[in-house]
C-alpha cells in the first residue's frame, strides 16, 4: 500500500486476553472465533497467536476459512458452522476440520465424507442456522444410528443477546436438546452456546466450552463497560500518515456535500483512509482520531479513500502519524468510539476492515 495505511496487531495483547478469558471461563474449554479474517485482525497471524496462547479450539464460519488455517500449518481443532448448499465435507475430512451440522443432509454428508466427528447445531431461538426443535427427533435419531461411524462430539447453539430473559429461554431450550440427545445415548462432551457477552456476564451459560470472538481481540461486548473494565487489551491499531494539509477559510465547504464549513479559519489534514478500507461512511463528521496525544475530529464526509480532520492551528505536518483507532488506555480512540460515531457496533468496525490493508504483528 503506497499510502502507508497500516494495521498492527499486538500479539502479546491477544495472548493476554486469552489468559483473562480462560480465567473467566472457569472449567469450560475456550474457543476463540477467528472468522471474518479474525475480526479484521488477519486470520492466520491471529490464529497462530491464539494457538500459541493455548486456546482449545478455533471457530470459523465456513470451511474456506478453516482450510486457510490448515494450509498455514495451524493444527488446533477448528470448528466451522455455516455451509454451502450441497457441501460434501470432503475437504473437512481431509484437513481434519470439524463441521457443526444443522440438518440431516449435512449430517449424512459428514458421515459419508468420513469426518472425524461433528457438533450438532440447534436453533434455540436465534432463528438462523441450526435445527429447530421440531427437527430434533429426526436429526438426533439419525445421529444415534450413525454414532459408531460419526461421533457427536458437540452440541452447539447461539444466543440472540436480546435480554437475560430471552437468553434464559434459549438456555432452557439448549438443555432440552441436550436431554433429548441423552435419551438416545449421546452425551456430547462439548456443549457450547455462549459467545463473549454471555460468557462474561453469566456463568450459567458456559456449558463445557465458550466461544469468545470480540473479547479475545480485547474489545468489550458491552456498551457500558470498556475493555479496561474487563481487564482486556485491544490488540488492533490502525494508523495512517497525514498526506496533505491546507488552510481553509471560515465558511468554505469541506469534502463531498459540504457537510462541514468551519466557523473560523482552520487547517485541515487529509488522512488516506476511507470507506473502501472499511471505514464506515456513517461516522462522517462525528468520529475522531489522534495525533500524538491530541484528538481531532473527522470533518465532512468520509470519502472512498480519504477522510479529513480539523487540526485547528496546531502544527500538524505531512507525514505525521494519525492513529485512527487503537487502545483507549493509551489515549487513542477505540474501535468502540468509531462504532458509536457511526451508530454501529464494535464487531462491525473491526470486521469491515478491508482484507487488502497490510497487517503486521507487534
Ligand atoms: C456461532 C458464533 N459463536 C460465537 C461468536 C462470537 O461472538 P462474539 O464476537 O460476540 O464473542 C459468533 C460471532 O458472531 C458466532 O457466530
Amino acid at each position: 500500500m503506497t499510502q502507508d495505511v497500516r494495521l498492527t496487531v499486538d500479539t502479546a495483547a491477544l495472548a493476554h486476553n486469552v489468559g483473562v478469558l480462560r480465567e473467566r471461563a472457569g472449567s469450560a474449554l475456550v474457543m476463540v472465533v477467528v472468522k471474518a479474517n479474525a475480526y479484521g485482525h488477519g486470520a492466520v497471524e491471529s490464529a497462530r497467536a491464539f494457538a500459541a496462547a493455548g486456546v482449545d479450539w478455533l471457530g470459523v464460519a465456513d470451511l474456506d476459512e478453516a482450510l486457510e488455517l490448515r494450509r498455514a500449518g495451524i493444527t488446533t481443532p477448528v470448528l466451522a458452522w455455516l455451509h454451502a448448499p450441497g457441501e460434501t465435507f470432503e475437504q473437512a475430512a481431509r484437513h481434519d476440520v470439524t463441521p457443526a451440522v444443522s440438518d440431516l443432509a449435512q449430517l449424512e454428508a459428514a458421515a459419508a465424507a468420513g469426518v472425524r466427528a461433528v457438533h450438532l447445531c440447534v436453533d434455540t431461538g436465534l432463528s438462523r442456522n441450526g435445527a429447530v426443535e421440531s427437527e430434533w427427533p429426526a436429526l438426533f435419531d439419525r445421529a444415534a444410528e450413525l454414532r459408531d461411524v460419526l461421533p457427536v462430539e458437540g452440541l452447539m447453539s447461539h444466543l440472540s443477546n436480546t435480554s437475560p430473559e430471552e437468553d434464559g429461554l434459549q438456555l432452557a431450550s439448549f438443555f432440552r436438546a441436550s436431554a433429548a440427545l441423552g435419551e438416545r445415548g449421546i452425551e456430547p462432551p462439548l456443549r457450547h452456546l455462549a459467545a463473549s457477552a454471555a460468557a462474561l456476564h453469566y456463568e450459567g451459560s458456559h456449558g463445557t466450552m465458550v466461544r469468545f470472538g470480540l473479547a479475545a481481540y480485547g474489545l468489550s461486548p458491552f456498551p457500558d463497560r470498556t475493555s479496561a473494565d474487563l481487564g482486556l487489551r485491544p490488540a488492533l491499531t490502525m494508523t495512517a500518515p497525514v498526506t496533505s494539509t491546507k488552510r481553509v477559510p471560515a465558511g468554505e465547504g469541506v469534502s463531498y456535500g459540504y457537510l462541514f464549513r468551519p466557523e473560523r479559519d482552520t487547517t485541515i489534514a487529509v488522512v488516506p483512509v476511507g470507506y473502501s478500507d472499511g471505514i464506515d461512511r456513517a461516522a462522517s463528521d462525528r468520529a475522531s482520531v489522534t495525533i500524538g496525544q491530541r484528538t481531532y475530529r473527522v470533518r465532512g464526509r468520509i470519502a472512498m479513500n480519504a477522510l479529513v480532520i480539523d487540526v485547528g492551528d496546531d502544527p500538524v505536518e505531512v507525514g505525521d502519524e494519525v492513529v485512527v483507532f487503537g487502545d483507549p488506555a493509551l489515549g487513542r480512540q477505540g474501535a468502540d468510539d468509531w462504532a458509536r460515531a457511526s451508530g454501529s457496533i464494535t464487531w462491525d468496525v473491526v470486521a469491515s476492515l478491508s482484507a487488502r490493508l497490510p497487517r503486521s504483528t507487534a
